[in-house]
């Protein structure tokens, strides 16, 4: 069985409900999932994981959150090795730059990203459906 962590920071609840639906995803392909808060996660709880979900909106100007989720991504990221990842998150006003900079980000670190998805605002019904399809993808 697969074991799933999926770590996120949401502010609003947004990027939360977006981890809900990817954990309800890869558990209804039978993995074991965890939803971690981005402050109770680090190098320390990688080990147990075979699949990592991260979730974390578009802040500042389409930037990660600076004070929990970017300190813990920092320090995950170079030791994800080939675990399969998937990378989610709110946004509102912009068109999504803060994922496309992520998603280079990870592949220059040669983070092994399946998908990745984006929501404005709180996720509607498709995006429901993305969350549960990229959830299963790790499972
Ligand atoms: C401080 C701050 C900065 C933000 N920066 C951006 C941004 O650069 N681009 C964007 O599209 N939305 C931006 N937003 C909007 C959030 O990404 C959006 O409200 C999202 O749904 C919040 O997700 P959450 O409920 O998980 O916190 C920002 C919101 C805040 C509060």
């Amino acid at each position: 069985m697969s074991n799933v962590a999926v770590v996120f920071w949401s502010g609003t609840g947004n990027t939360e409900a977006m981890a809900d639906l990817v954990a309800q995803g890869a558990s209804a392909k039978g993995a074991k999932v965890s939803i971690i808060q981005a402050s109770d996660f680090g190098a320390d709880r990688l080990d147990g994981y075979d699949a990592v979900a991260f979730g974390c909106p578009a802040m500042g100007d389409e930037e990660l959150e600076d004070t929990e989720f970017l300190p813990m991504y920092d320090e995950v990221e170079p030791l994800l090795g080939d675990r399969k990842v998937v990378l989610f998150g709110s946004y509102d006003w912009n068109d999504g730059e803060w994922m496309e900079l992520w998603e280079q980000r990870a592949e220059a670190a040669g983070v092994n990203v399946v998908d990745s998805l984006i929501a404005k605002d709180y996720p509607d019904d498709e995006a429901s459906a993305e969350c549960m399809r990229v959830g299963a993808l790790l499972a």
